[in-house]
C-alpha cells in the first residue's frame, strides 16, 4: 500500500505539536515504507494555497522537545478574502489535486469544526486534539494543556513570593477566553486564594471580601488568579457585544482582571498589581507528560489512518485513546461543570471562585 497524506497545524499553537507530527512520521513510515507524506504549511491556509511540501523522514527527527510547529499555524487567515463556502471548496479542489487519500488536521475546536466541514465534503479527515484551554469537547485533555499548566504555575510562583515581600495584591490573568481549565489547574498548583473561571461569573462584592479576608487574616497578601474570559454575574447576563460596551463605557482597557485591580485598589486602599503572561503561556517546549502524550496521540492517529478510519478525532477517555467523531464534537466546548471535583477540593481548603 502505497498512502499520500497531508498533515497541517492549525490554530494557535502550543507544546507539543512537532511532537505530534513526529510520532505521526515515524509510525506511518514503519507501517507504509512507499508513504508519502505532505507537510501543509500553516494550516488550512496552506490547503486552501496548495502551499506544501513532501516531508523525509529526517525531518522527524530532533523534535520531540521543540515548541511550536515546523509546519507553521494560522487562524481564520483568508476571512476576508473568501467566504466559508469558497474555502471549504478551494481545500476540497486541492486535496483532490495532490491526489490525498487522507489529511490530518492538529489543532483546537475551531480546526475540529473545519475538519468536520471538510469530512461532510467526502474528504479523509482525522483530527488530533491541541490546545492550551483543554477544551475540546469529547477528551479528558488536549496536547499542550500540561506544558501551559506548568509555565502558569511558574509565573504565579513567582508572583508569590515578591506579593508577600510587598504585602500586595497580585491578579495574574490566564489564558482561556470561554474556559476556565488553565486557569482552574495553574490556580490550585501555584496555591491561588482566589480564582475566577468564565463560567462561574463572580460577585464582585464576595471579591473583594474574600481579598480583604486573605490580606488581613491569611497572608497578609493575596494571589489571584483571573481567567482571560471571566466576567461578573452583571455581564453574564448580556451578549459579548453589550459586554464589550459596558467595559469601554467604564474606561476599562483590558479584560475583567483590568477593572478588578482597579476595584480592588480603590476599595482595599492597598497596592495592586496586574501581571499578563500572556503568550509565553504558548510558548516553550513541551513537558514531559505532554512529551508522552503527543507521543501516543501521534501514534495511534498514524494507525488509525493505515487502518483507514476517517472522519474521526483522536481523544483519551479513562486513560484509554478512543476516537470520537468529528459530527459529535464539532461545535461543542467542554466547559468546567461548576460541581467539579477540582472545585470541590479547593473550596475546600478556603479557595473563593468569587460567586
Ligand atoms: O486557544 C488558545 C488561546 O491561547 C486562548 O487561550 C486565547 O484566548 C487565544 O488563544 C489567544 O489567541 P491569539 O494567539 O490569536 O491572540
Amino acid at each position: 500500500m502505497s498512502l499520500k497524506i497531508g498533515i497541517l497545524t492549525s490554530g494557535g499553537d502550543c507544546a507539543g505539536l512537532n511532537a505530534v507530527i513526529r510520532a505521526f512520521g515515524k509510525t506511518i513510515f514503519a507501517l507504509d515504507k512507499e508513504v508519502e507524506l505532505f507537510g501543509i504549511e500553516n494550516g488550512y491556509a496552506g490547503l486552501a494555497s496548495a502551499d506544501y511540501h513532501k516531508m523525509s523522514a529526517k525531518e522527524f527527527s530532533g523534535i520531540l522537545n521543540i515548541g511550536g510547529t515546523i509546519l507553521g499555524t494560522s487562524r481564520t487567515p483568508f476571512k476576508k478574502l473568501l467566504t466559508e463556502t469558497e474555502k471549504i471548496d478551494a481545500m476540497k479542489s486541492n486535496y483532490k489535486k495532490m491526489n490525498l487519500d487522507a489529511l490530518v488536521v492538529l489543532g483546537g475546536a475551531g480546526t475540529h469544526k473545519t475538519a468536520n466541514l471538510l469530512s461532510e465534503k467526502g474528504l479523509n479527515v482525522l483530527g488530533v486534539p491541541k490546545t492550551i484551554d483543554n477544551d475540546i469537547f469529547g477528551t479528558d485533555v488536549t496536547f499542550g494543556f500540561h506544558t501551559a499548566v506548568d509555565v502558569a504555575t511558574e509565573c504565579i510562583e513567582r508572583l508569590n513570593t515578591t506579593a508577600a515581600s510587598h504585602h500586595r495584591v497580585m491578579l495574574v490573568e490566564i489564558m482561556g477566553n470561554k474556559t476556565g481549565w488553565l486557569s482552574l489547574y495553574s490556580g490550585i498548583a501555584g496555591g491561588a486564594e482566589i480564582i475566577l473561571l468564565p463560567e462561574i461569573p463572580y460577585d464582585i462584592e464576595k471579591v473583594i471580601k474574600a481579598a480583604d479576608y486573605s490580606c488581613k487574616n491569611k497572608n497578609k497578601f493575596c494571589m489571584m488568579v483571573v481567567a482571560e474570559g471571566a466576567m461578573s454575574k452583571i455581564e453574564a447576563e448580556m451578549s459579548k457585544k453589550d459586554r464589550e460596551k459596558a467595559r469601554a463605557e467604564l474606561g476599562a482597557t483590558g479584560n475583567a482582571a483590568t477593572q478588578i485591580a482597579k476595584i480592588l485598589e480603590r476599595e482595599l486602599q492597598k497596592e495592586v498589581r496586574l501581571v499578563v503572561p500572556g503568550h509565553i503561556q504558548r510558548g516553550g517546549n513541551p513537558c514531559a507528560y505532554d512529551r508522552v502524550l503527543c507521543t501516543h496521540f501521534g501514534s495511534f492517529a498514524a494507525q488509525t489512518v493505515y487502518e483507514g478510519k476517517f472522519g474521526n478525532t483522536v481523544a483519551m477517555v479513562d486513560n484509554k485513546l478512543v476516537l470520537n467523531k468529528l459530527g459529535d464534537i464539532a461545535g461543542k466546548l467542554k466547559f468546567v461543570p461548576e460541581n467539579h471535583d477540582l472545585i470541590k477540593s479547593s473550596k475546600a481548603i478556603g479557595v473563593s471562585f468569587g460567586a
